[in-house]
């Protein structure tokens, strides 16, 4: 009964763009020209959780009983660094200040999933009709701020959008049905058939130039049982299928000359992948380097970034050491250790993923991340036909080298039986690496920084006090925020809005800001890997400590 309401619902919220139910139809913004930014949202874990009460035990999931202590008390907007989910309030209050902020100012929308409360509560326990109640109202929202104006809303599945938790056998089925539904005007139509098989699917946010690829990570996610994992041995396994799939649609967004970013829930590593899905992962990463911008995800809540390796495909000689138990930062801050010297790097080998912090503040603070990209050349390149030679794809004839020793002899491993039918041994394509892509060089499309926003005031927020997004960091350098000394402010693109800056960062002459310690010129594969070296360095204990403060927003690591 309530499903049947909120459909209808839907359909009538959806206005002039309501199309007939299961009747997919293009995305607004691939018909009519807009003006672009420069600017894109990633947000990503929501979790709204119908029953939120505040004043409620934080012990109880914030649903029930008298706290025993202050520290127990269920917050009025949300309860900061605790383990509730959040009121619909704050979902409502973030989606309402993007829209006043923010709807304006941006070119599409990166959605990563999780818009389900977690399974705490044995009590209340989830069913699949909430779950899906709750990403109807918040799709519904998207829709309405954001489809309405024009802007593409790329949204992807997370581990807890689905029941049970985490679950997903391989489609068509009752899930990727639903999602279909919901997501219907999300999805164009020559994607739509692939999306009830599985869930995943490609978008074009800037028509014949930047392309969205939204993965469904469940098929890869080493908690979800009901799929094989990718083993070679496998073809059929719904995770191959899908890196069949991606594979496809790189070569195609490359062989069009598109750049692509690619995004999902639960971010490629070998700690949460099964270990051949994260090796597809990594070697169509790699492989296609010349085309995707960049790897954004979501689910672990902590603001961090992680490398893609070479290293990653190759078979070690002695076992790879276990994850380190120490935890998510210092398991970073050792690989970022492990980078090579400038003079002995090579930048083909990497790739960036990049995880945006939650809006749910558990167990940290609600935030969303505005990226901004090139469009410095962008007037002349809508103009001209797509096929134009604009950039130089060069393609090396290469496997990843062997280094420092540690690695084993692929080609003699890759004979005994033990390694043979493993995808380590059986890619062999040639990859697609070119120092002028945008991914490695600062040029049209090229990712150039982003501004984080975030609740520090969660705590004090009532009835009659709302609230406040702050800015928190910027990767920018401050004098990137303002036209340069020989730059009019006529033509100058302005990263972040000067609305929606800090006092402080508006005036033209800064050069210094607490709120910019990255001072990062760009976003490209070298400039995160000067970044790492810093954090890696024992001398920027300083920075280190900030990136670690970041990464979970003051608190403890949860
Ligand atoms: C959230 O927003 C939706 C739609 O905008 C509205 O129907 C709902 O009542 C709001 N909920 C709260 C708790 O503010
Ligand atoms: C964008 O790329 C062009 C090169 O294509 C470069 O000249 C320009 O400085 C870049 N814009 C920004 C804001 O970095
Ligand atoms: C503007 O000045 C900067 C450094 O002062 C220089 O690198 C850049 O090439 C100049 N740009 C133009 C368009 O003259
Ligand atoms: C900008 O900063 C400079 C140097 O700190 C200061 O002299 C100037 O008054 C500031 N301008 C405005 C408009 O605040």
């Amino acid at each position: 009964m309530r499903a049947q309401t909120l459909l209808v619902l839907f359909a009538v919220a959806g206005g002039a763009l309501a199309a007939p139910l299961q009747a997919p139809f293009e995305v607004p913004s691939t018909l009519v020209k807009r003006k672009l930014n420069g600017r894109f949202l990633h947000i990503t874990d929501m979790h709204p959780d119908p029953y939120y009460t505040p004043r409620t035990s934080v012990k109880k999931s914030c649903h029930r009983k008298k706290p025993k202590k202050k520290g127990d008390e269920a917050g009025y907007y949300g309860t900061p660094h605790g383990d509730c989910d959040s009121p619909l309030r704050l979902t409502n209050f973030t989606l309402d200040f993007l829209e006043k902020h923010w709807a304006s100012e941006i070119d599409f929308v990166i959605w990563t999933g999780d818009n389900a409360r977690h399974d705490e509560d044995n009590k209340i326990p989830r069913t699949p009709a909430e779950i899906y109640d709750t990403n109807r109202a918040v799709a519904s929202k998207m829709k309405s701020i954001f489809s309405a104006r024009g802007i593409p809303v790329v949204p992807s599945l997370g581990n807890n959008d689905v029941w049970l938790q985490n679950i997903l056998t391989p489609g068509p089925n009752t899930v990727t049905n639903t999602y279909s539904s919901i997501w219907g005007s999300f999805i164009p139509f020559p994607s739509y058939q692939v999306f009830q098989r599985g869930a995943y699917y490609s978008t074009e946010v800037v028509p014949d130039a930047i392309g969205v690829i939204s993965l469904n990570t469940l098929y890869f996610y080493d908690s979800n049982k009901a799929v094989g994992g990718c083993e070679y041995t496998d073809p059929e396994d719904a995770g191959n299928l899908q890196f069949d799939w991606l594979q496809v649609q790189l070569e195609s967004f490359r062989n069009r000359n598109m750049q692509v970013w690619v995004t999902g829930h639960v971010p490629p590593s070998s700690g949460t992948y099964y270990p051949e899905c994260y090796v597809r992962y990594a070697e169509l990463s790699l492989r296609f380097q010349d085309t995707i911008l960049g790897h954004l995800f979501g689910h672990l809540n902590a603001d961090h970034f992680h490398f893609i390796e070479a290293n990653d495909l190759n078979i070690w000689a002695e076992p790879a050491k276990a994850m380190s138990p120490s935890g998510l930062f210092e398991g970073i801050i050792e690989t970022f250790e492990n980078i090579p010297k400038e003079s002995k790097i090579d930048y083909d080998d990497y790739g960036v993923v990049n995880v945006s912090p939650s809006v749910v503040p558990n167990p940290y603070l609600p935030s969303f991340r505005i990226f901004s990209y090139n469009i410095t050349d962008a007037g002349s390149q809508m103009m001209r036909p797509s096929d134009s030679k604009l950039r130089v794809h060069t393609t090396k004839d290469r496997t990843p080298r062997h280094r420092s020793g540690r690695a084993g002899d692929k080609k003699k491993l890759c004979k005994l039986k033990e390694y043979r039918d493993t995808w380590k041994c059986q890619l062999r394509e040639a990859w697609h690496s070119d120092e002028e892509a945008p991914s490695r060089q600062n040029k049209l499309w090229s990712p150039l920084g982003y501004a984080q926003y975030y609740l520090p005031n969660l705590d004090s927020a009532d009835k009659r006090h709302d609230p406040k997004y702050n800015l928190e960091y910027m990767t920018f350098r401050p004098q990137d925020l303002h036209p340069h000394d020989n730059e009019t402010a006529l033509n100058f693109h302005y990263p972040v809005p000067l609305r929606n800056l800090p006092r402080s960062l508006r005036n033209d002459t800064i050069t210094k800001s607490t709120y910019a310690p990255y001072c990062m010129r760009d976003l490209t594969v070298s400039s995160w890997i000067t970044l790492a070296r810093k954090f890696a360095d024992p001398k920027r204990k300083k920075l280190r400590k900030l990136f670690k403060k970041f990464m979970f927003m003051g608190g403890e690591e949860g």
